[in-house]
């Protein structure tokens, strides 16, 4: 099961929002509405995100009409800037924007751009499915050979290009034998451990348990996890890492538990121009989300939320960074920096 589909005619978002009990497409070739599924997450997670928001310029590209090239251009970065808005945290969107904005610059007249870019969104979405598969197999010698491993979030196939990151590393030590079991946090407010993670892992026959959030730190002091492993939405060059809300939490209990913690994620999400945790924008959700999930209202009314749908992990809480070129351990600055100087992290 993919979150996005493209076969070179149709264009298909899994409504990720109707998961786990209903399997629903939105099959469009509308930048708007793709930044609206994007809003109201409909197609979610870090690279998922990226590789919809490419399709989104490239379907774009197609809509200007005009022959004077530089209005042309003008009229694609404005757009361009429309989609990177659509979520302010995972910086893989505004990665594969640039990348093709970069490629439409290059093309030689405005009707070849719309092929240029669609090409360069397919091309995105192949390298992420490559490089989630890469992250698995860096990633699964870290984890014990048996023992638990808790997630958080959604970081499998759905929220990326296939595989998935944390996942990845996950399921790469199961197919190599390892006899793991999986706690996933359900994840307030929105459940994606719950109704997403939870989904695929029992899709795929792993053993899985689901707990609420607050039940991590009893299952470390219990000694029924032995390694933490999350996925990321923007990594600082110093390795700060921002992922869904909760993240921190569960890298300051590993610590205090002795714990291994573990962040996966593509290249695409290091943000190597962003020097800490400090500078990475943190979206902030709408308050229904935390009174009214699901459509049931939970709370009072008008009451005052605060609901940031990230928070930033400090780089020393962090055993290792899995990325596709390698394992990136401390000092990140200078590891992770590696990875653009040298493409590989060695
Ligand atoms: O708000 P979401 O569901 O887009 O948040 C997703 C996460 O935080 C994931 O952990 C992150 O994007 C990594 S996914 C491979």
């Amino acid at each position: 099961m993919r979150a996005i589909e493209w076969d070179g005619k149709e264009f298909k978002l899994l409504d990720q929002t109707k998961l786990p009990q209903q399997l629903e497409y939105i099959r469009t070739d509308d930048y708007r509405e793709i930044i609206g599924a994007i809003k109201r997450l409909a197609v979610r997670g870090a690279p998922a995100i990226g590789i919809a928001a490419a399709f989104a310029l490239a379907f774009a590209s197609a809509e200007i009409k005009t022959s004077d090239r530089s209005r042309y251009m003008e009229e694609l970065e404005k757009i361009a800037h429309e989609i990177e808005a659509a979520r302010p945290t995972a910086v893989n969107l505004r990665w594969s924007i640039q990348r093709l904005l970069k490629r439409a610059r290059e093309g030689e007249d405005d009707t070849s751009v719309p092929e240029i870019l669609l090409t360069e969104a397919e091309l995105i979405r192949e390298e992420d499915i490559r490089m989630c598969r890469q992250i698995g197999i860096n990633g699964a010698g870290l984890l014990p050979d048996s023992g638990g491993v808790i997630t958080h979030c959604n970081t499998g196939a759905l929220a990326t290009g296939d595989h998935g990151t944390a996942q990845s590393v996950i399921i790469t030590a199961i197919e190599q034998g390892k006899q793991l079991r999986v706690y996933a946090d359900e994840t307030r407010p929105l459940l994606q451990g719950a109704r997403l993670t939870m989904f695929e892992l029992q899709a795929r026959g792993i053993d899985a348990t689901l707990i609420t959030d607050n039940t991590a730190a009893f299952v470390m002091q219990q000694g029924k996890a032995h390694a933490v492993v999350t996925g990321a939405d923007r990594i600082a060059a110093n390795g700060d890492t921002a992922n869904k809300i909760g993240t921190y939490g569960l890298a300051v209990l590993a610590k205090h538990h002795g714990i291994p913690f573990y962040v996966a994620a593509p290249s695409s999400t290091v943000d190597i121009e962003c020097p800490d945790g400090t500078a990475i924008p943190i979206e902030e959700r709408d308050a229904k989300e935390v009174t009214h999930p699901f459509g049931m209202q939970i709370a009072p009314d008008t009451i005052d939320v605060y609901s940031p749908a990230f928070d930033v992990t400090p780089n020393h809480l962090i055993t290792a960074i899995i990325t596709e070129t390698g394992v990136v351990k401390a000092p990140y600055e200078k590891n992770l920096k590696k990875i653009f100087d040298t493409g590989t992290t060695v």
